[in-house]
């Protein structure tokens, strides 16, 4: 571990939005002392209301709380129109495409896109106010105006992520009931076209009856199959649209969006998120995490189809005023040096990643930011997974130069924006540590009563009073909500949310996030659930069993490992074959991005007499620990060396 403490650079901290831990201390302190009052002045501060609200928080019906009652506002008039008076000529999003394309949409530009894309979607689809819309789309600006005109007229869009599979986008759509699903014909990777529309018509091809049209915007202009009467041409219909578009007063608990996300069992869920304190909390923490100037060009690596992309590349940013990098490409393609080349370019101010491409661009590039001026960085950040000290110390002096303030946002799919990170002009920074809660957000790390854990001990990650931003309920199925978050932990005999994190404080009261206790993965920063992997390997005939569990991997962080019981034994001379089915079983049923790491075929799996398997101890033998636990209550506790033998002799 890394022992120093990194001070704010003091030539930012003096114009920072929070601008000492004095400053940080006194905003915590007013929360924690009229946690209505701290929240209902930034509301009525921040949010351009149609109607102002009643009531601050509601409790009474708990867990599912509501904020701001009463109010009325529209998301895309917070993140667009109301900018106009001051920023109609200001750069809202600038694209770079894959082959370094560019295009510059100012706030005025994306008020007319979103605006016509909003009546296409009201007069050409007859989407309404509360109405789903499926968006399967590239990093191209169609995908933040779908959003954003989706906002305008009160539709709740849900965004895929392009690279899940058909399978995977029938059952979103068909979870959320989806009337219009906007897609692209494809878009460029690593200089060469790939295909979204084939994954959409092979999604609709069963099942999607909800579905009434597919709107089809060009990219790559490929060559596609055109269902006639229900597939249409975005760029033409968009033409015939005006401009002007009335934005829908929204209740401020309305939900903006549904974004799926993986649990520790069954299917994806629909995390459901709110329009009024969803956006509230995206704006205050670009302001407060990444303290946002208005000159600042501000770039978000992400993909819209995750949370990150969601809160800060479209509404954290443009809440905010500021200008959103949007970039279609790899970070590794024409080379590992394409970021610090845009940061060049662009003359960036904050640049926000996850540990897995800075990891990968260490290894790949560690010399391609010398060749580049990144003097305009001020702040880091970086989001998804603990982040290790090698990679934050090459973040910091070889793309910071050593002034930049490393913020290590931790937070979630549910929480909607950030919960704990240094502020850059505030926090001394203990590298590969979250610090502490935002002000105003109550993290404690605790155990299952609700006692602060010991220092330097593990406990539960928990947030104990509600927030703005938070999930309202998983859509569909408010028992599972109440379930999922609300089950594990209490604090003075009442439920609180658990993050399903691990976490220690130390002696100085900073929180490290430890990981997941539960059986979601986290692979390049995108979260597993071992379940749905489970479940598709299930599918092929000859697996009778299996178990799948994360594996320290030193790009992704982590990557998935399969422990795989097979019916027929005399199948295991076709391993190689076997190993390859599996895995297209994979691809069809999630997306390329669940493909397994390893697979071994075992005997049978560790199972208790009453059936249950033993993950603990998989995870042990794959990490290479020494097994801690009891295996004698297994029903079979010789099965663990088998077991170890044949993974150690797959090591080598
Ligand atoms: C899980 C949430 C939040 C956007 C991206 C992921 C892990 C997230 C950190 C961090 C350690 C982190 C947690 C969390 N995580 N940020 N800074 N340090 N772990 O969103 O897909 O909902 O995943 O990512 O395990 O529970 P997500």
């Amino acid at each position: 571990m890394l022992q120093e403490i990194y001070q704010p650079n003091p030539q930012y901290a003096s114009t920072a939005a929070i601008k000492s831990m004095d400053e940080y201390h006194a905003l915590m302190n007013k929360a924690k002392e009229d946690y209505e009052g701290f929240w209902g002045s930034y509301a009525k501060e921040k949010i351009d209301w149609f109607k102002p609200f009643d009531t601050v928080l509601n409790e009474s019906e708990a867990p599912f709380y509501k904020w701001f009652e009463g109010g009325q506002l529209n998301v895309a008039h917070q993140c667009i129109d109301r900018h106009l008076a001051t920023r109609k000529n200001k750069a809202a999003i600038i694209f770079e495409g894959d082959n370094g394309d560019q295009k510059i949409l100012t706030y005025r530009e994306l008020a007319y896109e979103v605006n016509r894309t909003a009546n296409m979607f009201k007069n050409q689809f007859g989407i309404t106010k509360g109405d789903r819309v499926v968006l399967y789309m590239p990093m191209i600006p169609e995908a933040a105006i779908s959003m954003l005109a989706c906002a305008k007229i009160g539709a709740i869009h849900s965004v895929v992520f392009g690279g899940f599979s058909a399978e995977a986008l029938r059952d979103r759509i068909i979870d959320a009931q989806a009337k219009l699903v906007v897609t692209a014909d494809g878009a460029y990777r690593k200089g060469n076209p790939y295909m979204l529309k084939p994954v959409v018509d092979e999604a609709l091809s069963s099942g999607c009856e909800c579905v009434k049209a597919v709107c089809v915007v060009e990219r790559n202009g490929e060559e596609i199959h055109w269902e006639a009467g229900r597939d249409y041409a975005y760029n033409e219909l968009v033409k015939n649209e005006s401009s002007k578009c009335e934005a829908v007063p929204m209740e401020s608990e309305d939900p903006l969006f549904l974004l799926y996300t993986s649990g520790s069992t069954g299917k994806p869920k629909g995390v459901q998120h709110s329009s009024a304190g969803y956006i509230l909390w995206a704006q205050m923490t670009m302001e407060w995490v990444f303290d946002l100037k208005e000159n600042d060009t501000y770039w978000c690596t992400a993909d819209v189809g995750w949370i990150t992309g969601h809160t800060y590349i479209v509404y954290g940013p443009l809440a905010a005023g500021a200008t959103t990098i949007m970039f279609e490409g790899v970070p590794t393609f024409p080379d590992a040096g394409r970021c610090w080349k845009m940061v060049e370019e662009y003359q960036i101010n904050q640049f926000y990643t996850a540990p897995t491409a800075i990891r990968l661009l260490h290894k790949t590039g560690e010399h391609e930011p010398k060749k580049y001026d990144l003097s305009s960085l001020r702040v880091l950040g970086t989001v998804g997974e603990p982040i290790d000290p090698a990679a934050w110390k090459w973040y910091y002096e070889e793309i910071g130069g050593g002034k930049c303030a490393i913020v290590d946002t931790y937070w979630q799919t549910e929480t909607g924006g950030h919960m704990i990170s240094p502020l850059p002009g505030a926090t001394p920074i203990k590298p590969a540590c979250a610090t502490f809660p935002l002000p105003g957000i109550i993290a404690e790390v605790i155990d299952e009563e609700g006692h602060p854990t010991p220092v330097g001990e593990k406990g539960f990650m928990c947030i104990t009073r509600p927030w703005p931003s938070m999930i309202r309920t998983i859509w569909g199925d408010p028992e599972r909500f109440v379930k999922s978050y609300f089950g594990d932990c209490k604090k003075d005999g009442k439920p609180v949310y658990f993050t399903g994190d691990g976490a220690m404080v130390d002696e100085d009261n900073y929180i490290t996030i430890t990981g997941r206790t539960d059986d979601v993965i986290n692979v390049s920063g995108h979260r597993m659930g071992t379940a749905e992997v489970e479940a598709a390997i299930k599918k092929h005939p000859n697996v009778a069993a299996v178990a799948v569990v994360g594996k320290p991997h030193p790009i992704k962080g982590e990557g998935i490992f399969a422990y795989i019981v097979l019916k027929a034994e005399d199948t295991l001379a076709e391993e190689i074959e076997l190993i390859k089915e599996i895995n297209n079983i994979i691809k069809k049923e999630i997306g390329a991005i669940a493909l397994c790491d390893d697979i071994v075929f075992v005997p049978d799996l560790p199972k208790t007499r009453s059936g249950k398997i033993m993950r603990r101890i998989l995870r042990s033998i794959v990490k290479n620990e020494e097994i801690t636990q009891d295996t004698s209550t297994l029903e079979d506790p010789s099965i663990v060396g088998k077991i170890e033998s044949i993974v150690k002799s797959c090591r080598l």
